[in-house]
């Protein structure tokens, strides 16, 4: 499995510990950056990020900025992507299982190291249930022809 990850200059160090966390699960980490002392427009960094999962490059993303709110904004204007912001791990579970989310977002002025881990795994560890969700997810993808 290949995950995009990508941030912004609020979130260099969370983004460090998410990929050592996504390593030790022997996942490949693609990596948009920036690094420590580094400045970034999220808006950049949340394409980049998107392009790739929409691609096909990436099987998902994660992405950070100071709240998870402008990042996550920013990759759900690429086409194919659903990214969900969540600082709770029902959000980030859920957001799997009902709205097979692509890209999952957090702001690391607002969770702490070990709950953004404990997301990650609460999100990659779900599966999307389908069914009645499959209908709404295709009702939300449609909004992108209309
Ligand atoms: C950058 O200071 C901050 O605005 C950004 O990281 C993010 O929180 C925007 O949504």
């Amino acid at each position: 499995m290949k995950i995009a990850i990508g941030n912004d200059h609020a979130a260099p160090e969370l983004k460090n510990i998410i990929k050592a966390h996504l390593e030790e699960r022997g996942i490949e980490v693609i990596d948009f950056g920036v690094a420590v002392g580094e400045k970034a427009d999220y808006p950049v960094i949340g394409e980049k990020v998107a392009k790739c999962v929409a691609s096909g490059e990436a099987d998902a993303g994660i992405a950070m900025c100071g709240t998870g709110i402008g990042i996550s904004i920013s990759c759900n204007k690429v086409k194919g992507i659903r990214a969900a912001v969540c600082s709770d791990c029902y959000s980030a579970k859920l957001c799997k299982v009902h709205n097979n989310a692509n890209i999952l977002c957090f702001g690391a002025r607002v969770v702490g190291d070990e709950l953004a881990k404990m997301m990650v795994d609460c999100w990659l560890d779900a599966e999307f249930e389908g069914g009645r969700h499959q209908r709404r997810v295709d009702l939300i993808m449609d909004i992108e022809n209309h």
